[in-house]
């Protein structure tokens, strides 16, 4: 939908379309900005930039709201499988039950990695960070499988099941090669989760008996990390893919944006911040205090969003889900007595009010994680896990669309004006 709007901008007026969203948000069309005016717009960390029209997933920041094609995500989280999801992302529906079936026998069949690629592992020192094994691994299948042919609809699918159902051996495998275990196969007649935690955790001598408890747990917190519209990594995706590199190529690039510290790297860090208060004697007002102290570059990892200035709604399912493992596992982590501590302080103390800062998605997952025996190096491939249908999706959103153009940002040049260069002698 579109209405017309002139915008003032100092001295100049510039006739632009205002962009209405089905959700009624509003943005002005500026692609005529720089040929009428001569300007562009400089935007860091491009909050307030709109880098394209999407269909797949609806955040209203202030609201704490998210939804995957119109569907909230607290009934998606309670209802679904994490493959329905996959789909639902993917092609705009919830499947069917005889869709979902020939869906998931398809991820299925591309578990199973080239026997070659499992030689790679061999080349990782035992201390690599699973992340760099993932991202490197993903961009490796390029090796294997040809462009993708983007005029193809079904080559587009086979593409993108191919990574559905490879990056979970490959997050698995990771696993298994830091802990110097020997790979485990999946398993037909394990469903999505099930077969992760098997090739994670069963050994040669015996299989892994699925705990109901953790599969639930597992289920849930890929499906809150499934999507979350233009964040860091599903823009690298776009960016990335708006070349036409090849998709094994442009999740991995994806995979190296979620891995900082700011985004899903996040994770991996609530857990070490947390033992870190833990082994200080449990001083948390201490970190708080560090996280206010503006001399201070220490923050608390967990909190605050680009986006969300409430609550973020995933944090909500995942702390209550947190309690509930817990509870079930019966398992007394510290680490979780501190973090509703960090969380009260962060709630009621002008700073965090102020700036609205609240729990994100990362500040309880990781203590689910850690109690399901997932080690901290792991988190973020486990995010990875979850956010990879997201970034499929946008991708093909973006390759299918005629009016996808390669994305390619402006700057304002800062640097020397003209100069001319003196022979080496003479400067
Ligand atoms: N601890 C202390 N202060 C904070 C924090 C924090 N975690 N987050 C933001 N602030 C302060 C920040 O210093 C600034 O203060 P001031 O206005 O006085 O300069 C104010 O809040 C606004 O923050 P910002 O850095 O301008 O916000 P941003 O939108 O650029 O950054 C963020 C968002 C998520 C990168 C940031 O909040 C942060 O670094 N949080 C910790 C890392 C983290 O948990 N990341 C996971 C994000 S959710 C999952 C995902 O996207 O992957």
């Amino acid at each position: 939908m579109s209405d017309s709007a002139k915008i003032q901008l100092n001295k100049f007026e510039l006739d632009s379309r205002i962009i209405t969203g089905s959700e009624n948000e509003k943005g002005f069309d500026i692609t005529k900005l720089r040929p009428t005016t001569g300007h562009i717009t400089l935007d860091p960390g491009y909050g307030n930039t709109g880098a394209c029209m999407s269909d797949i997933t609806f955040i209203d920041g202030e609201k704490g709201i998210l939804r995957y094609r119109g569907y909230p995500i607290e009934q998606l989280a309670e209802k679904c499988k994490f493959t329905e999801i996959c789909y639902l992302l993917l092609y705009g529906e919830l499947p069917n039950s005889n869709q979902q079936e020939l869906f998931s026998q398809k991820i299925k069949k591309e578990q199973n990695i080239h026997e070659d690629m499992k030689r790679f592992f061999d080349g990782f020192p035992i201390t690599a960070h699973p992340m760099a094994i993932l991202s490197a691994m993903v961009t490796s299948l390029s090796a294997y499988h040809s462009d993708t042919d983007i005029t193809n609809p079904d080559k587009i699918d086979n593409d993108i099941i191919r990574l559905l159902g490879k990056v979970k051996s490959f997050a698995a495998f990771s696993y298994r090669k830091s802990h110097g275990l020997p790979f485990i196969y999946p398993q037909p007649e394990l469903n999505y989760v099930e077969n992760f935690l098997h090739m994670m955790f069963s050994d040669a001598q015996e299989n892994y008996e699925t705990d109901p408890i953790l599969a639930e747990a597992l289920n849930l917190l890929l499906i809150l990390h499934a999507d979350h519209e233009q964040n860091c990594s599903t823009s690298t995706v776009r960016m990335v893919g708006s070349s036409q590199a090849n998709l094994h190529a442009t999740i991995s690039a994806g995979i190296s944006a979620l891995w900082g510290p700011l985004h899903g790297g996040a994770n991996q860090r609530v857990i070490e911040m947390l033992e870190q208060i833990r082994d200080d004697g449990g001083d948390y007002k201490k970190y708080v205090n560090m996280a206010k102290d503006k001399n201070s570059d220490y923050k608390l990892f967990g909190f605050g969003h680009r986006v969300y200035k409430n609550y973020d709604p995933r944090a909500k399912v995942i702390s209550q889900a947190a309690e509930r493992v817990l509870k079930a596992l019966n398992v007394d982590d510290p680490l979780m007595d501190i973090a509703k501590n960090l969380e009260h302080i962060a709630l009621n103390d002008n700073y965090f009010v102020q700036r609205k800062l609240y729990p994100n998605v990362d500040f309880y997952s990781g203590i689910i994680y850690k109690a399901m025996g997932i080690p901290t190096n792991m988190f973020t491939v486990m995010f990875a896990l979850g956010r990879l249908p997201g970034w499929l999706s946008h991708w093909r959103e973006m390759i299918t669309d005629p009016k996808s153009k390669i994305n390619r940002p402006r700057q304002i040049y800062t640097g020397p004006i003209l100069r001319n260069v003196k022979p080496v002698g003479d400067r």
